[in-house]
């Protein structure tokens, strides 16, 4: 079983989906959030998994943060590192040490519409259709490789909110789905 962190930094519904998802083949063992009223910390508790809110505010440089923070997964022997909303852009001390190990959901379909507000973006277009994509993540902004993307169809009439439910729906289903496949050591060997 691989053993997972999730790092969020609000709301926490994807980080809920893939801990009731409950698969063989992964564990959640920790939620680390970046910002302390991040309600995916609520979620954590009531779900009984254990969960570390790490100021970034308390260390010198990024560097730093990412050290302490790559301290904690060493005592929990994490393997992967999945991001559910994770606002922060991973830098070198935690790339280094976890190489194709750091998994991101990312509400667009990338290379479209990368980076911070993209629900947004892609609603303020017009386009027709959006989707979503899990991907590994690199040093870039949202453009590590891709391990999986979906279409999804835009109704003209849904407003930012439905077109928002609309991603989420899909996110929560498809997330615990890849990252399935994606341990099932029987078929990833
Ligand atoms: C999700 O839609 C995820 O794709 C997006 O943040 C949302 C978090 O929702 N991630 C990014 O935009 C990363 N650039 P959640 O906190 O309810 O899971």
């Amino acid at each position: 079983m691989v053993k997972i962190a999730v790092f969020a930094s609000g709301n926490g519904s994807n980080f809920e989906k893939l801990v009731q998802a409950k698969d063989k083949n992964y564990s959640i063992e920790l939620l680390i959030v970046d910002q302390e009223d991040a309600f995916a910390l609520d979620r954590a508790k009531n779900l009984g998994i254990r969960s570390k809110f790490i100021n970034p505010k308390n260390f010198t440089s990024k560097s730093e943060y990412e050290k302490n923070i790559f301290s904690i997964l060493k005592e929990y022997s994490i393997e992967y590192i999945v991001l559910a909303g994770y606002m922060r852009i991973i830098s070198s001390e935690l790339l280094r040490n976890f190489e194709k190990k750091i998994i991101n959901i990312h509400p667009s379909y990338l290379p479209e519409f990368p980076g911070r507000d993209s629900i947004g973006d892609v609603f303020r277009s017009k386009n027709s259709q959006t989707g979503i994509t899990i991907h590994y993540v690199d040093e870039g902004i949202d453009t590590g490789e891709i391990i999986y993307q979906e279409r999804i169809d835009i109704n003209p009439l849904w407003n930012k909110e439905e077109l928002t439910n609309k991603i989420h729906e899909r996110e929560h289903i498809v997330y615990p789905e890849v990252l399935k496949s994606l341990f099932d050591r029987s078929i990833n060997i």
